[in-house]
């Protein structure tokens, strides 16, 4: 007999859910980075155009097309026809490898939350990052020994994670994000506030916001553009598809949607400010420009911050906590949903129950995790993360939208929705999934392609690229074959 689906509690919950999701350590560390960087306050059209052709649409797509089928993402394609099942698998195995690093970079902000108690960076936290924390070995190759530290904090990690979606969608998911979300809140209005009340901040808010057009003309913006939207909305990986499928058959999928999308670019810029004013104030206090502080991802939250909190006056221990834990917090709830997308599709096609799948996928992938807790670690994470944001989530999210487009009807799916929604979406949305979003990202992935292939990424020997890159992205579309011809409860 077939077990009653999980279903959420409340609108809220579902909300603060999809919320938890979208916003992560792509919010804190990403955005404010790749606005500064690529025009300023220009970048918000480049930003608002994605979000509005791609995003919110390809947002609304996945969410109503896993109301319609009351799936997650493999058996909601097989749906449609068995043969597009693999595209289903293809994107919940990308979740799974993301969380498997993703879950890392989690751990290594728990324990800077600790470290903020002692300031154990000070001095010089390039150093400690790289020399006493990650103990760097210099190669993905070469991998030394485990670091101990990072290893408990990724098992804690995996534990919380494991001890949440073992309790359910309601009773487990939903709890844990009605705690979870008020806490962020609250924690980053604490930094932004913190960020832009310091000496120096308004410098540095100003090289995030003031517009340099003469970027706006470089198609790779717009590409990345589109890249940190898919991320930042955590589309393409069959979350919002399973996420969606736990909804009662009553809902406001329109609506829930775009308050989530919404709140999460809000969510994006207000940290910005906070982190800018907190590099304009370190930039003042060092006498440097903005550029010289400004770095991009991992080195803007665990070298840059750190930097930061050193200089800071009052008790710096209290803002790098508030820091790191709201890090810790965001992606905690983050990770929460790419497990799920693996999960509910375990749960859906090989009659686990929820116990046993969330036990195997949390076993397989902490024991996947463990290269990346070595003094290699650092390497395979940044390469693993390069491929699959320029390989992974954008061509996923246009195979999705080709396949529901041409070889499905998406009135289907639109009709359904607005069945219950108070906002209607129209034929405006249809031709952003069928024509304008494919077009861009199709032009986004030849772009990638073609750097891909004329210089080597971040300077790593083409073995590591090979091995951690191309090697891992072919493995997935081979698994995702063949996990999708064996996959049992065929209906
Ligand atoms: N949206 C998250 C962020 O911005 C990242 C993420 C991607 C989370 C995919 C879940 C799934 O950090
Ligand atoms: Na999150």
């Amino acid at each position: 007999m077939e077990q009653k689906r999980d279903q959420w509690g409340t609108r809220l919950g579902f909300i603060l859910a999809t919320i938890g999701s979208a916003v992560g350590l792509g919010n804190i560390w990403r955005f404010s980075y790749q606005a500064y960087e690529n025009g300023g306050g220009a970048f918000l059209f480049p930003y608002l155009f994605a979000l509005i052709t791609a995003g919110i649409p390809l947002l609304l797509l996945e969410m109503g097309f896993g109301f319609f089928t009351r799936n997650s993402a493999p058996s909601s394609f097989r749906k449609i026809n068995e043969k597009f099942e693999w595209v289903g698998w293809w994107s919940v195995l990308i979740a799974f490898v993301v969380t498997v690093y993703y879950i890392v970079i989690i751990a290594w902000s728990l324990l800077f939350v600790f470290e903020s108690f002692s300031l154990g960076w000070t001095a010089d936290p390039e150093g400690f990052f790289f020399g006493e924390f990650l103990n760097f070995s210099g190669s993905a190759f070469n991998l030394g020994g485990i670091q101990w530290p990072i290893f408990f904090a990724l098992l804690a990690i995996w534990l919380i994670n494991y001890l949440i979606i073992a309790g359910g969608v309601e009773k487990g998911i939903e709890k844990a994000s009605k705690i979870f979300m008020p806490l962020l809140a609250a924690m980053v209005l604490i930094i932004v506030f913190r960020g832009i009340t310091l000496p120096g901040a308004m410098e540095g808010v100003k090289a995030f916001v003031t517009p340099d057009f003469s970027k706006i003309l470089d198609w790779n913006i717009w590409v990345g553009a589109y890249g940190q939207i898919f991320f930042t909305l955590s589309l393409g990986f069959g979350i919002m598809i399973a996420y969606s499928s736990y909804l009662p058959k009553k809902s406001d999928v329109v609506k829930n949607g775009i308050i989530a999308a919404l709140s999460n670019s809000i969510f994006s810029i207000v940290v910005g400010f906070g982190v800018f004013g907190i590099l304009g104030y370190m930039a003042g206090q060092q006498g440097v420009a903005i550029g010289d502080v400004a770095t991009s991802g991992i080195g803007l939250a665990f070298i840059a911050f750190p930097k930061a909190i050193n200089l800071l006056p009052g008790l710096p221990q209290i803002f790098g906590f508030a820091f790191f834990f709201s890090l810790t917090i965001a992606g905690l709830s983050s990770s929460i949903s790419l497990i799920e997308s693996v999960v509910s599709s375990l749960i859906d096609n090989f009659s686990l129950s929820r116990k046993k799948a969330v036990t195997l996928v949390s076993i397989v992938g902490f024991v996947l995790g463990l290269p990346m807790v070595t003094q290699g670690g650092i390497a395979i994470l940044d390469i693993v993360d390069h491929f699959v944001n320029i390989f992974g989530l954008l061509v996923v999210g246009l195979v999705e939208m080709l396949v529901l487009s041409y070889a499905f009807d998406l009135d289907k799916i639109k009709d359904n929705m607005n069945l219950s929604s108070d906002l209607h979406i129209g034929s405006g949305w249809k031709i952003m999934i069928k024509v304008v979003a494919p077009l861009f990202i199709g032009i986004g992935f030849i772009q990638n392609t073609i750097s891909e292939f004329s210089a080597a990424y971040g300077g790593y020997p083409m073995s590591e690229l090979l091995t951690f890159g191309w090697l891992i992205a072919a493995l997935l579309v081979i698994f995702a074959v063949l996990i999708g011809r064996n996959s049992r409860n065929k209906v």
